[in-house]
């Protein structure tokens, strides 16, 4: 008897992270079997309350609420054992059980202690989340330092974990050594060990176990993690995540041929925002709001966090002719702070020239344009008008590309087209016809520019404030 085989869409974060991926594969996962991760690991992050509880999720799909989902992390993924074990731990009292259903590919990567020390010692520069992603990558290849293997991947754990830990320890110890620092793994190591009882179970030693499911009529939802401009090559290199995020990057570390690929849907944020250092063309505030957002206090804690900012005078910097007060108060409006760091995030209008960037090198067929309700707030601001970035001015020429260097790409400046802004709350809109007229326009000039096609808009948080095109 023959089966039709099943297909993958994959739906990615178009810009610098944070676009409300979560929600859209939440609502888009009903359609698939399976929903699979296939880069990243515990720096992804998003709290999503489940009957009246909030669960943070990081390094399971997003698929956990709907128990007969399936769901599957790759071998592109780097997985802190202990952070898993805590996930999976309290996703138990939201009545979530994992039994049968997750699987970890058996040659995805394992954060190592030594990891999380030297992302610690040289992540800052870039505002990394202190996850050792990094390391753990740059160990994948770099593959043994003499006979001391430095990739070590959840099959070796399966196979011998005792000699597996040695080796850690091992690493951990030499990075020590060379940094003259005072560091023992082994309470660490002691975690992973309990840990590891727990994750075992779940650990796929079948390398092509996506490929039968989907063969056999399955279809996949590939969640992506970070975003396109994070992307370890085609990002704003070197303030990028340290794995591929493209929808291509799906066909490697999701462990899946790319026969089956249908679609890819880009999720995109009206009102952008991004956490870390790295250009960013449409901030407002430009450099000086990148380092407002960026300054830690002594211990490395954020000094501008959400509760310092609850104190600021919102309407009169909404109303203030500085982009960078008006960036402080879209911040506050919109609830921009980091999941997994509780930073900041730097707020900019939408840019199109980067989206294009995306849409392009992605090959994205559709997108969903997020937070759209959020963007009355311009009608607060001094102009009142609801700013687009339809090109960039690169040493006075005019561009309508990412440069691929990044200086260059930091010395970009946009170019503005003004839509009329709207003060109407849109938040209970859920068709087209309902929407203010400037929000169409920017759908047209959206899809002109980008060459996709907006499937949807999100005029709130909740799954049902969507208006579906
Ligand atoms: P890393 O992935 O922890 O190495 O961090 C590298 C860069 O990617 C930093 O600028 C992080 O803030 C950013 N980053 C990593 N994960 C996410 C995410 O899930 N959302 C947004 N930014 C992220």
């Amino acid at each position: 008897m023959s089966t039709t085989q099943g297909f993958s869409d994959i739906v990615i974060g178009t810009q610098y992270g944070d676009e409300g991926k979560a929600r859209v594969v939440d609502d888009k996962a009903q359609n698939y079997d399976i929903i699979a991760r296939f880069n990243g690991g515990a720096n992804a992050g998003h709290t999503i309350v489940y009957k009246g509880q909030k669960v943070a999720l990081k390094q399971v799909p997003s698929a956990v609420f709907y128990p007969e989902k399936q769901m599957y992390v790759g071998s592109g993924c780097v997985i802190n054992i202990a952070k898993l074990h805590h996930e999976i731990e309290q996703l138990k009292p939201a009545g979530i059980d994992l039994t049968g259903r997750f699987h970890l590919s058996s040659q995805a990567g394992v954060i190592q202690p030594h990891h999380i020390l030297i992302d610690a010692m040289i992540g800052g520069k870039v505002g990394t989340t202190k996850n050792g992603i990094g390391p753990a990558y740059a160990d994948r290849a770099l593959r043994m330092w003499d006979d001391r293997l430095l990739n070590i991947r959840l099959g070796d754990l399966l196979e011998d974990r005792e000699k597996y830990f040695q080796i850690m320890a091992a690493n951990s110890q030499f990075i020590a050594k060379t940094h003259g620092l005072e560091f023992d793994a082994t309470p660490e190591i002691e975690q992973m060990r309990q840990a590891l009882d727990h994750i075992a179970p779940f650990i796929e030693q079948d390398t092509l176990y996506l490929q039968r499911q989907v063969q056999n009529g399955k279809t996949v939802l590939f969640e992506g993690a970070q975003a396109f401009m994070l992307d370890v090559n085609k990002g704003s290199v070197p303030f990028v995540t340290s794995s591929g995020t493209t929808a291509a990057a799906a066909y490697t570390g999701g462990d899946l041929s790319p026969n089956f690929h249908r679609k890819t849907i880009g999720i995109a944020k009206a009102l952008m925002s991004r956490v870390g250092h790295g250009p960013f063309t449409s901030e407002f505030g430009g450099t000086a709001s990148e380092q407002y957002c960026m300054a830690q206090d002594a211990e490395g804690n954020s000094l501008h966090s959400r509760e310092v900012e609850a104190t600021y005078n919102l309407e009169q910097m909404i109303a203030s002719d500085d982009p960078l007060e008006v960036g402080k108060a879209l911040r506050i409006l919109s609830a921009e702070y980091g999941t997994v760091t509780g930073r900041p995030r730097r707020i900019g209008a939408l840019d199109l020239v980067q989206l294009a960037y995306a849409v392009k090198t992605n090959g994205v067929n559709s997108l969903v344009l997020t937070k759209c309700d959020l963007l009355r707030e311009y009608s607060r601001t001094a102009s009142g008008k609801l700013p687009l970035v339809v090109a960039y001015e690169l040493d006075g020429q005019r561009i309508d590309f990412v440069p691929g260097s990044t200086q260059s790409y930091a010395r970009v400046k946009p170019v503005y087209e003004y839509l009329d802004g709207f003060s109407e709350d849109i938040s209970h809109c859920r068709t087209l016809e309902e929407l203010p007229n400037s929000l169409l326009q920017m759908i047209e000039r959206t899809e002109q520019i980008t060459g996709a096609k907006v499937e949807g808009l999100g005029v709130g948080p909740d799954r049902e404030q969507y208006v579906g095109i």
